[in-house]
């Protein structure tokens, strides 16, 4: 990534300050609309990546839809634009104020989680006198190999409707007069680098077809969701995920009807490599084994690593002679407020600028005032 315009004005950027390339961004939405068109699929973003008002008005100009997991998310989806046709809203917990603002708002589709909210959305779109299109969010029991608190689609884990309960919830579902069955979901996790977890996805997706095929239903479309990884590590050799190879796979293991439509919830990988957490040293503390680099960015700006022992690249931009190994660590009063742990960097020095990597998906969005903390500023690159 090209921070020169930023070292330009080093000493004039307020800090802890989120920093987004929206050349990065676009490249990265062109590439992956190029690959989905090229099937003719369909890509929802996922607003809890990342939901600023400028980001979002890019990704909607660059014609993907939006999938959201609040009310708040879907008000927000509406308000800068994204067609309603092109909304859908997930989550385990809907109030029924969101499930009312939904409603209002004529969403393409409530991807639902259980039979008890099924039963609370049919009641309020009878009230609206709506009819309610639903997709069936379905564990599909498949490991996505990635960190536990981001692996969604085990039978352990609280989200959607097991296999089991499908025969019950179609009885149910036949008393429903004001839903629409449109779609079937499925999401396994988030950050998957393991590419075969998407192809286990497919063949379970097929099963899961058939199954419905023998109680005589086809459904329109097919949700499978998001999860695909980015690179923590080697960010600039990365920039771009590799959608060309994760949709092949879709289009080479999933089995598609006639006329079914294939949508996808995609968050972090279109978003993550534009954004970068800078942030300014205070203090370099000296110590026999390590040295501690203390900086003004905390977890409350990037909670990533304290939650999920995360890696991000951590760069001092401000060019030095000789390096030194350090730990880098935020004013927060957490232990697990750390940003690296041995880190090998130029000899760094108060006031120096640091560039914390990869920042721009469920960075800012995740953001705390823990400790009273100002919220961070923030910047685009194209106000530079
Ligand atoms: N669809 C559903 C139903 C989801 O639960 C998620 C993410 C996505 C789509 C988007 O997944 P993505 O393409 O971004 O992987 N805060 C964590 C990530 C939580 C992901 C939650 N669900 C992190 O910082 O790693």
């Amino acid at each position: 990534m090209d921070f020169t315009r930023i070292i330009e004005q080093k000493d004039k950027l307020q800090t802890p300050l989120f920093y987004y390339d929206l050349e990065i961004l676009k490249a990265t939405l062109d590439a992956a609309s190029k690959e989905a068109t090229k099937y003719g699929y369909h890509v929802h973003y996922a607003l809890k990546a990342n939901a600023n008002h400028k980001i979002l008005e890019i990704i909607k100009n660059a014609g993907f839809g939006a999938d959201c997991v609040s009310g708040n998310e879907v008000l927000r989806a509406v308000e800068v634009g994204f067609k309603k046709e092109d909304i859908v809203f997930a989550g385990v917990g809907k109030t029924d104020k969101e499930i009312n603002d939904a409603l209002d708002a004529d969403i393409f589709c409530f991807n639902i989680e259980s039979i008890e909210e099924l039963n609370v959305i049919n009641e309020l779109a009878v009230t609206k006198g709506k009819t309610a299109r639903i997709a069936l969010r379905i564990n599909p029991n498949v490991n996505a190999n990635t960190h536990h608190y981001i692996t969604t689609g085990l039978d352990e884990n609280k989200f959607g409707i097991n296999l089991w309960e499908l025969e019950h919830l179609l009885t149910v579902l036949g008393k429903c007069e004001n839903i629409e069955l449109t779609g079937i979901h499925f999401h396994i996790g988030s950050q998957i680098n393991d590419l075969s977890a998407f192809k286990s996805l497919c063949l379970r997706v097929n099963t899961i077809q058939e199954w419905f095929i023998n109680h005589n239903l086809i459904i329109p479309h097919i949700n499978v969701g998001g999860g695909l990884g980015v690179d923590y590590y080697k960010p600039d050799e990365n920039l771009i995920p590799d959608f060309e190879t994760f949709f092949a796979i879709f289009k080479e293991h999933l089995d598609l009807r006639p006329h079914q439509q294939l949508h996808f919830e995609l968050g972090r990988s279109l978003v993550a490599q534009c954004g970068t957490l800078f942030t300014r040293v205070l203090y370099v503390k000296k110590g026999i084994k390590s040295n501690f680099m203390i900086v003004d960015a905390g977890m409350t700006e990037l909670i990533r690593p304290a939650l999920y022992q995360s890696y991000h690249k951590v760069e001092n931009i401000t060019p030095h002679e000789g390096t030194e190994k350090y730990d880098v660590v935020g004013p927060i009063c957490e232990s697990s407020d750390s940003f690296g742990k041995a880190v090998t960097m130029p000899t760094t020095k108060r006031g120096d600028l640091i560039a914390i990597r990869t920042t721009a998906a469920y960075g800012e969005v995740m953001a705390s005032q823990y400790n009273l903390r100002d919220k961070a500023a923030v910047l685009y690159s194209d106000e530079l």
